[in-house]
C-alpha cells in the first residue's frame, strides 16, 4: 500500500509526542516534514522538544522548520500547568545535534505542496497559526491539500473555558481562517479524546516493551496523567491523549465514530472565545465543512500506539 504524504505542523507537548511515535512507527506515512507551532510551551520550547523526540525514534532525517512564535493577534497561553515548564516534562530525553531548516514552517509547507505530484494532507495538533497563514498566503495551493487532520475544539466542551478547547482558544482567528478555507477537514476535538484515554496497565504496557521510545512514552505519560488525575476525576484515571488521534484517524477512520457537520469558531464571544460552534444536529442546514469525531475503540487505539511504538528504537 503507498504510504499517505502528510506534513505535521505540532507544538509537543506528551500527546504531540505520542503522536510523532504513531505517526513515524506506523509506516503508514511519507512524512515531508514537521513544522513547529508554539502552544504548550513557546516556540523555543516546542522546537527543542521536537528535536528530542525526533532524536529518540531515530527520524533525524525529516526537516524540521520554525514556526510561528505567538497565534495571529493574541499573546500565547502556554499550558504549563499540564506539561510542565519545558513543555515535555517527565522523562529524560536524548539530547539533540538536529539542525533546523532555515526556511520557516509556511513557505516550506507551500513549497512542499508547490512540488508534490498528488495532494497532501495536513496533521495540525497545535495552535493553527501556521496552517492559517499558509491558506491566507498562497490560497491559490489548498487545491493541493487533500485534507486537513486536526486535535482541536470539541462539539459539547472545552478545556480551557467551558466552551474552548486549548489550540483554538490560543488562535481563534487562525482557528476560523481553516475552518472556513474551503479544505476538507477532519475535527478530533475534546469529545472523542476524551475517550482516547491512557489508563496506567497501558503505560505499563508501553514500558514493557523495553525500548528507549517505550520507557519515554510511559515516562511521558506517567507526567500527563498526573494533571488530569487530578483535575479531571471523571476520567477515572484516564488521561485523554488527543493529538495520536489525528493521525489514528489516517491510519482507520474506521475505528471512530464521526459525523459531517458545519464548523465555525467563536472569535469575539464574552464567554465563548474560541469555541468550535458544531452544528451536530444540523439546525442551519449548511454544507459540512468537517468530519467530526466524537468515539472511537479506546482498545484499538491503544493497540495502534503500542505497535507503532514497539517498532521504533
Ligand atoms: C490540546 O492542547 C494541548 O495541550 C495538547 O497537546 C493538545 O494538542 C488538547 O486540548
Ligand atoms: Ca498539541
Amino acid at each position: 500500500m503507498s504510504k499517505i504524504p502528510i506534513i505535521i505542523d505540532c507544538d509537543p507537548g506528551h500527546d504531540d509526542a505520542l503522536m510523532l511515535m504513531l505517526a513515524f512507527g506506523s509506516g503508514m506515512f511519507d512524512i515531508r516534514a514537521v513544522t513547529i507551532s508554539a502552544g504548550n510551551q513557546t516556540q523555543a520550547k516546542t522546537m527543542n522538544n521536537a528535536l528530542k523526540i525526533l532524536t529518540l525514534i531515530g527520524a533525524t532525517d525529516i526537516p524540521v522548520y520554525h514556526g510561528a512564535e505567538k497565534p495571529l493577534f493574541r499573546d500565547l497561553a502556554v499550558a504549563d500547568y499540564a506539561h510542565g515548564e519545558t513543555g515535555l516534562d517527565g522523562p529524560s530525553l536524548p539530547t539533540h545535534t538536529m539542525a533546523v531548516q532555515p526556511m520557516r514552517a509556511v513557505e516550506a509547507m507551500a513549497a512542499i505542496l508547490v512540488e508534490a505530484g498528488s495532494s497532501i494532507t495536513i496533521v495540525p495538533t497545535g495552535p493553527l497559526t501556521n496552517i492559517a497563514t499558509l491558506l491566507l498566503a498562497y490560497p491559490h495551493l489548498k487545491s493541493k491539500i487533500e485534507r486537513i487532520s486536526l486535535m482541536g475544539g470539541g462539539i459539547f466542551r472545552g478545556n480551557m473555558t467551558p466552551l474552548a478547547e486549548f489550540n483554538i482558544y490560543n488562535d481563534p482567528e487562525a482557528a476560523a481562517i481553516v475552518f472556513n478555507a474551503g479544505v476538507p477537514i477532519t475535527m478530533c476535538g475534546l469529545d472523542v479524546t476524551h475517550k482516547a484515554l491512557v489508563f496506567q496497565k497501558d503505560i505499563e504496557l508501553f514500558r514493557s516493551l523495553g525500548n528507549k521510545t517505550g520507557t519515554a512514552a510511559a515516562g511521558m505519560m506517567d507526567f500527563f496523567s498526573i494533571f488530569y488525575r487530578k483535575n479531571m476525576p471523571e476520567l477515572d484515571g484516564g488521561a485523554p491523549l488527543h493529538d495520536p488521534c489525528a493521525i489514528a484517524w489516517l491510519m482507520n477512520p474506521g475505528i471512530f465514530k464521526t459525523k459531517s457537520c458545519y464548523v465555525d469558531v467563536e472569535t469575539k464571544g464574552e464567554l465563548t472565545r474560541g469555541a468550535t460552534v458544531v452544528d451536530f444536529y444540523n439546525v442551519l442546514n449548511r454544507e459540512p465543512n468537517a468530519v467530526v469525531a466524537f468515539d472511537i475503540d479506546r482498545d484499538e487505539y491503544i493497540n495502534m500506539l503500542y505497535n507503532a511504538i514497539k517498532v521504533l528504537p
